[in-house]
Parts: structure tokens; C-alpha cells; sequence
């Protein structure tokens, strides 16, 4: 049993927490999990996102709209995200980024959203958290351009890539891939990690760690991600979890 527990991304808004949310959210404390930053996709769930880190004192939002979501989003859809960013508990600009995998949205449009949302942060003093799936030369220029604080999330680039990342002040975001089987990629990036650039994160109910792979994931799940990390870096669990929730206590300015 752990504490301290930062769970920096997770999606509690989805319809997967539909039946038990509040029964779940509320049974986290207990469970170790201090903080979560939970991060909106669109208007919608930035709206739903922000009641939920009203409604808990231990989640903060992240509010943004995501490269999936970009083709969809209108511009009043943008403003009124916009206007949402003054609220306390609004800790990052997010989920942002590119997903050239699914192509949900045609990719000049995600880097057009994603290329302003990253303005924005810069302009609020906000950190960003970045999704970048199969598209990590565009991502990175964009991130050179503009040097915004903040974490690519769910970090799926090489060793190289993170050294670039760390490069530019920005953290490096690890969930549940770690644990995976086929994991070598996220195995040589934490290797290579310095400490003070690791957070912790779920993005449940997705990406649930080995050996609950396949099933819905929470902030609790974490442990699991962190042991493995921690015995990559040869260090104690406990260690980890703590200077990386100092860590995302840092980026946050929680
Ligand atoms: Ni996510």
C-alpha cells in the first residue's frame, strides 16, 4: 500500500465511470491517490471535467480540445474554453496534441488547434499536457517553436526524442505501456529519465498497467506502473511515487 499517489491524466469524465463514479472517486484517498489532474477532450467534457475538480478537492483540470476533437470544435466551442481557464482549479491546458494514427481530424486542422491552444497556455502562464501519437516530428517542432511548459503524456517517442523533451524544460508523462510485454521503448526512455522530469499517470480508464491490462483503469492502478519504473531505476516504489508527485506538484503549481 502506497501514498502520495499523483495520477497527472485520467479521463474520470468518460462513460465507462458512468455507474460507479462517485463510489470510485471517493474510495481513491484510501487507496493512496492524493491528486489527479483529470483532462477535458472538447467543450463537453472540459465542462464536466471542471465539476468534477469543483465537486473533489484532490482533482484539478486540465481543459482543452484534443486532435480528435479538433475537425468538430468550433470556435465558440474554443471561446468558451477559453473563458473557463480563470477557474482556480484549472492546472494545465489539455488534452492537446496530434494523433496521426487515427486521423481523426484532417492533420493541418490538429496542428492549427493544437498550435493555438499552445499559445494560449504560454499566454495564461499555463502548463500544457501533449498528446502525441505517431506524429512526434511535427509535435516537436511545434514544441520547439513555441517552448511551452507542460508534459507529453503517455510518452511513446525514443530515449533521443526525451532527451529533446527534457531539453526544453518539459516533463515526460508514463502510464501503463511500461508494463507491457512488448514494452522497449518506454524501457529505454525510463532508463535514460532523470527523476526530476518523470510524472506518473493512467490515463484511465485506458492503458491499465499488467497485470489488470484489458480491464478499466483508475488512479489506484498506478502502484503497478510505478514498481516497474522503480525497478528499471533500482530504487525504492515509495521514492519514485513521492518525487514524482513533488514533481507534478511543480509543473501544476499545486
Ligand atoms: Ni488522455
Amino acid at each position: 500500500m502506497y501514498s502520495n499517489i499523483f495520477d497527472t491524466h485520467a479521463h474520470y469524465d468518460d462513460s465507462r465511470f458512468d455507474e460507479d463514479r462517485d463510489r470510485l472517486l471517493t474510495s481513491l484517498p484510501a487507496k493512496g491517490v492524493s491528486h489527479i489532474v483529470n483532462c477535458g477532450c472538447d467543450l463537453k467534457s472540459s465542462l464536466s471535467t471542471l465539476a468534477l475538480s469543483e465537486k473533489y478537492d484532490f482533482i484539478y483540470a486540465a481543459l482543452g480540445v484534443h486532435a480528435h476533437e479538433a475537425e468538430e470544435a468550433t470556435e465558440e466551442d474554443l471561446q468558451k474554453i477559453a473563458e473557463l481557464y480563470k477557474n482556480k482549479k484549472v492546472a494545465a491546458v489539455g488534452e492537446i496534441g496530434l494523433d496521426y494514427h487515427y486521423d481523426f481530424s484532417p492533420r493541418e486542422r490538429q496542428i492549427e488547434i493544437f498550435e493555438r491552444q499552445i499559445k494560449l497556455a504560454n499566454e495564461l502562464d499555463l502548463p500544457v499536457i501533449v498528446h502525441d501519437r505517431e506524429a512526434h516530428e511535427d509535435t516537436m517542432n511545434l514544441l520547439k517553436k513555441h517552448k511551452p511548459k507542460g508534459v507529453v503524456h503517455c510518452f511513446s517517442g525514443s530515449a533521443e526524442m526525451a532527451k529533446e523533451i527534457i531539453k526544453l524544460g518539459m516533463y515526460i508523462g508514463m502510464g501503463g505501456a511500461i508494463t507491457f510485454k512488448n514494452a522497449v521503448k518506454p524501457v529505454e526512455v525510463a532508463k535514460i529519465l532523470p527523476l526530476d522530469r518523470l510524472l506518473l499517470e493512467t490515463d484511465a480508464p485506458y492503458m491499465t498497467p499488467v497485470p489488470f491490462r484489458g480491464t478499466r483503469c483508475d488512479s489506484a492502478h498506478i502502484a503497478y506502473t510505478a514498481q516497474k519504473i522503480a525497478e528499471i531505476k533500482g530504487m525504492d516504489i515509495q521514492e519514485l511515487i513521492d518525487i514524482c508527485n513533488e514533481n507534478a506538484k511543480r509543473l501544476f503549481k499545486i
